[in-house]
């Protein structure tokens, strides 16, 4: 079974490219009632778990954490864990922050694989999507990637295959826990004149963050926010802002068709 965590459909095309690869595997999606859900249960099917999620400041996204930490896996005794993470460019020690989390529920982490994809963080100063030749590039090479990180998957390996990138420890250790406090607030969001009231943002939100403002039909934030961007990137007439910083910055979607040949 397949346990995908997706924003913008990176992740969730390089879990449907396993999927494929691994004989059809089922894939769960956490958005709405079950990612939302207190106490979220789900039943295995098959005989592993392989987490597949984006690398959020060189870590775990915190809903994916979160969900690590309050899901019921009934029939999974004894399974094995795997995680599989895309990244812009690199994912400092999450290897090792996912193993402790699978480790601390009392089960069993096995191999942890990163898969470069299209960047989807614009939320600071510095930070865009790429250019479209580097995006391109980068989704012709996923689906020989994760061909390949399947076999390993199917073989049970215990292997640790990602791209860490330079000062990981440091990353991962103070940059990660300083940007889940201090920089995932979604009280930045705007939409501007521009938004057409289509309501696209609030459908789409995987944490049924967002509703429409009943007189303006502009979206209005919670405080429950992933800071996935799907809102940003998928909004048809670009008119979501996080603040100042995303003034000029480009958008990015998956395409629907990723990974569909190789
Ligand atoms: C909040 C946030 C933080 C991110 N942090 C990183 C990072 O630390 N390293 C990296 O290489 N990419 C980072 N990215 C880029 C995403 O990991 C990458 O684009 C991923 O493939 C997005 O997957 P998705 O389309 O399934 O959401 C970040 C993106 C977001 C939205
Ligand atoms: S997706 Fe964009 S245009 Fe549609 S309601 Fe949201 S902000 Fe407005
Ligand atoms: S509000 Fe936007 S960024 Fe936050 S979880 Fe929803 S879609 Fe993602």
């Amino acid at each position: 079974m397949i346990i995908c965590f997706t924003g913008t459909g990176n992740s969730a095309a390089v879990a449907s490219v396993l999927s494929r690869h691994l004989g059809d595997e089922e894939v769960v999606m956490l958005s709405g009632a079950l990612l939302c859900s207190v106490s979220p249960s789900v039943r295995l099917s098959g005989n592993r778990i392989v987490w597949v999620f984006p690398t959020y400041s060189w870590g775990v996204p915190s809903v994916v954490a979160g969900f690590i930490k309050r899901v019921t896996i009934t029939g999974a005794d004894g399974a094995g864990h795997f995680m599989v993470t895309t990244c812009g460019d690199d994912v400092g020690r999450i290897d090792s922050q996912w193993r402790r989390m699978i480790n601390r529920r009392g089960w069993k982490a096995k191999g942890v694989w990163s898969v470069q994809m299209p960047n989807t963080y614009v939320c600071m100063k510095g930070f865009d999507v790429d250019a479209e030749s580097v995006a391109h590039a980068k989704l012709e090479a996923m689906p020989a990637r994760v061909k390949h990180i399947a076999a390993m998957i199917a073989a049970g390996s215990d292997e640790t295959d990602v791209v860490a990138g330079s000062w990981s420890v440091v990353k991962t250790g103070v940059i990660y826990p300083w940007f889940r406090r201090y920089a995932m607030s979604p009280k930045p969001f705007r939409a501007s004149e521009v938004c057409i009231g289509c309501g696209r943002c609030a459908r789409e939100c995987p944490t049924c963050n967002i509703t429409l403002d009943a007189t303006t039909h502009r979206p209005v934030w919670g405080s429950d926010c992933a800071l996935c961007l799907r809102c940003y990137h998928y909004c048809p007439v670009r008119a979501i802002d996080y603040g100042k910083s995303t003034a000029g910055k480009g958008q990015y979607r998956c395409p629907d068709d990723a990974g569909i040949q190789g």
